[in-house]
């Protein structure tokens, strides 16, 4: 088939890859000019594992173009994907479909004849037919039909879960545009994944309900981490316990800072504004929005509990920065939320990502950003882990802990074993699900209702006067006996 797709993100071109990649003609249109430029040289601006490599060999098959010129790449299409934005409106948070519009239209104006326009953005209830009627406004000549085959892709895993998804949906209310997605499908229907053909509204708001969903699960095991924390249970062993039951699965049952990324956390609220405007209420949508931004609030403060005093001044190393490992994808990472409220209290924030950087540098300010786990760490008073990248999960904390000025550390993502950290390394460690463990050797004093936490190795003078003075605590490492901060 010739295929033409409008957008050339992380979901148009991973979509447009993988369609050429089945042997279709595929061309795909961006109006940025820079990446189109790059993507023909096979340079691939995001990170998505396994992407340059096949854009590479389908340039070089020849079924695989890319343009800047909508109207030659929608000429003779079987099929045209939308596969623009449809990121949070500004102002009420609903789904901003000026992208989708803009594109629909210019694919409109640029018809030569028959053809199907397919969403693969995700989109509210309804718009598809919205599409087709301003489509028909500027294009009453040309026979073409609008549907919906929303993308259940994960970034990071966008290939694999391209090339086998759980599902396919299409839909579509005509029988002959429902057929021609099928024949492009039937690469995996053959391969048996099942394709569910149903109406275009039931297969927009599918996408929806199954986002909102996930993020409900996530939110509801970061709940029970809360629950955990506090009982003395393992959070782990709840979620084990939970998955196993074939009834819930353990899929999104990790504990975690917070779910964000660029779906969850606009298509939570854009569902909401569907529901409010036509008068129903989705209170566990709702719940789980204020949840999950509360959560992302409160990191800062965790931390702060955490040292056991303000994080005035302190240095805090933040290691991982994207929304999840295996993507450079930014947006709505809870990375940010946590940096601008450690930045509001005075910290200075250190960080580092493997592949995030050069994205965070465009949306965080005076953040030092490191060249390694071990430089971000130099002189920290407390390591954060956000995001659970491979090169993060075996660091050598023998390593780190030298370098510190105090070894705190609050796992955000459950993946470190607390109790070598604490026995072996004299970490005091935060996991989420988890009640915190400090060091076997560190004393917490109570001065003037705040509590101080005194590491190990640390020698305490008695005596009234000295508990109120300052300098009532040293270390009593022979290399290093200088006067912990603290008032
Ligand atoms: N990113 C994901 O993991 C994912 C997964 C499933 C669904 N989705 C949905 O897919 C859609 C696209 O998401 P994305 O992450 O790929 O977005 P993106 O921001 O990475 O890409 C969108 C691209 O569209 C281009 N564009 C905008 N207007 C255009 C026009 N008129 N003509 C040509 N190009 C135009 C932009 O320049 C941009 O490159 C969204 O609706 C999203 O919710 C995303």
């Amino acid at each position: 088939m010739k295929i033409a797709i409008i957008g050339t993100g992380y979901v148009g071109l991973v979509s447009g890859t993988c369609f050429a990649a089945w042997g279709h003609h595929v061309v795909c249109v961006d109006i940025d000019s820079a990446r189109i430029e790059a993507l023909s040289r096979g340079e691939v601006a995001i990170f998505e594992p396994g992407l340059t490599n096949l854009v590479i060999a389908n340039l070089e098959s020849g079924h695989l173009r890319f343009t800047t010129d909508l109207e030659s790449a929608v000429r003779g299409a079987d099929i045209i994907f939308l596969a623009v934005g449809t990121p949070a409106s500004n102002h009420d948070g609903d789904a901003d479909l000026s992208y989708v519009f803009k594109a629909a239209r210019q694919t409109a104006l640029a018809l030569s004849g028959p053809a199907l326009i397919v969403t693969k953005s995700t989109v509210p209830v309804g718009t598809s037919e919205r599409l087709e009627a301003v489509m028909r406004s500027v294009r009453a000549d040309i026979e073409f039909e609008v549907a919906s085959n929303p993308e259940f892709l994960r970034e990071g895993s966008a290939i694999a879960d391209f090339d086998k998804p759980d599902r396919v949906l299409i839909g579509c209310n005509s029988d002959r545009g429902r057929a021609l997605l099928c024949a492009l499908y039937q690469p995996l229907s053959d391969a048996g994944v099942p394709i569910i053909a149903t109406t275009c509204r039931s297969a927009e708001l599918t996408k929806y309900a199954a986002n909102a969903f996930l993020a409900t699960k996530i939110t509801f095991i970061n709940e029970m981490a809360d629950l955990c924390e506090k009982v003395g249970a393992n959070v782990d062993e709840i979620a084990l316990g939970m998955g196993l039951d074939k009834r819930i699965g353990d899929a999104f049952l990790k504990a975690g800072p917070g779910y964000g990324g660029s779906c969850f956390p606009k298509d939570t609220v854009a569902l909401l504004r569907t529901a409010q405007e036509c008068g129903v209420s989705l209170r566990l949508v709702e719940e789980t929005i204020a949840s999950n931004t509360s959560r992302k609030r409160t990191l800062a403060r965790r931390l702060s509990a955490l040292l056991g005093e303000p994080v005035q001044s302190k240095k805090i190393a933040v290691l991982g920065l994207t929304f999840k490992a295996g993507t450079d994808d930014m947006r709505n990472a809870p990375s940010l939320t946590l940096i601008n409220a450690l930045q509001s209290a005075g910290a200075q924030v250190h960080a580092f990502d493997p592949r995030g950087m050069k994205n965070a540098h465009a949306l965080l300010r005076d953040v030092t950003f490191s060249s390694s786990p071990y430089e971000c760490a130099e002189d920290a008073d407390a390591i954060v882990l956000m995001t659970d990248w491979q090169c993060l999960r075996n660091l050598d904390f023998k390593r780190l802990g030298a370098t510190m000025n105090r070894r705190v550390l609050l796992d955000l993502r459950g993946v470190y074993d607390v109790d070598t950290l604490v026995t072996r390394y004299g970490f005091t460690v935060e996991r989420v699900g988890y009640p915190v463990r400090r060091p076997p050797e560190e004393r917490a004093i109570r001065i003037n209702r705040r509590v101080i936490y005194i590491p190990p190795g640390t020698e305490v003078r008695n005596g009234t006067r000295n508990l109120f003075d300052t300098s009532f605590v040293r270390k009593s490492n022979a290399n290093d006996r200088k006067e912990l901060d603290h008032d």
